[in-house]
């Protein structure tokens, strides 16, 4: 039984990739791990290439990650938040299962999958999109986690004097920005206990 995992933050060490980490180990399977951090995937260009054969036929990043998904026995997919719903990049990997998706049973249909939600804010929103593909593709979501993680202005270096920061109410005596509010899934025990939680079911249903 093998478990694909893909962060699809733009960030290669962020939240949402040790999020999807911590539910990857906890299945004790085995697993491989994806982050989408610095990959080219453009959104679906509908073309309809994809329909004859179900292969897209755009060559980026999502050419290597074909099979790997159809290898799979499970999927853990993690997504963060921009501007109140799922990025950018996460979409367009999601969008390309377009090819997965004409004639003949679909290989992605009664694949398990886990959804992980990241936010500065909520991780809620890109976990509900997440969960909505996962519905449009068949996948049958065991579980959901979601937390917050660092938002921009903890490292763009104008948080403490920026109009429209959104970490001024955390500032220390000499108007430098307190990093003990910083989010850190480290000072998460719960968040993590939860992902390990979804790990071990995940294992379950397989
Ligand atoms: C352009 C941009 C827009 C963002 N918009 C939101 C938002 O609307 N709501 C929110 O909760 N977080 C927002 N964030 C913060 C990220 O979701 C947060 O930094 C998250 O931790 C990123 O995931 P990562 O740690 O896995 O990289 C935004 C970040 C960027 C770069």
């Amino acid at each position: 039984m093998k478990v694909l995992g893909i962060s699809g933050s733009p960030r290669k060490k962020g939240t949402t990739a040790g999020l999807v980490q911590a539910v990857l180990d906890a299945t004790e399977l085995e697993t491989e791990y994806v982050s989408l951090a610095g990959k080219k995937i453009s959104p679906c260009i509908y073309c309809l290439a994809c329909a004859k054969d179900n292969t897209c036929k755009v060559k980026d990043f999502m050419g290597e990650l074909r099979q790997k998904l159809i290898d799979a026995d499970a999927l853990v997919i993690g997504g963060c938040n921009m501007w109140s719903t799922l990025n950018g990049l996460t979409q367009n990997f999601l969008e390309r299962f377009f090819q997965f998706h004409h004639h003949g049973k679909s290989p992605m249909a009664g694949k398990p999958g886990i959804a992980v939600g990241v936010g500065g804010g909520s991780g809620k929103a890109p976990a509900e999109a997440i969960n909505r593909y996962f519905q449009m593709f068949g996948i049958r979501s065991v579980g959901t986690v979601r937390t917050q993680g660092a938002f921009a202005c903890y490292s763009c270096g104008y948080g403490n004097v920026c109009d429209v920061s959104l970490v001024q109410n955390y500032l220390d005596e000499n108007g430098n920005i307190d990093m003990d509010f910083k989010p850190d899934l480290e000072k998460q025990p719960d968040i993590l206990a939860a992902a390990r939680q979804l790990g071990k079911k995940l294992r379950s249903v397989l």
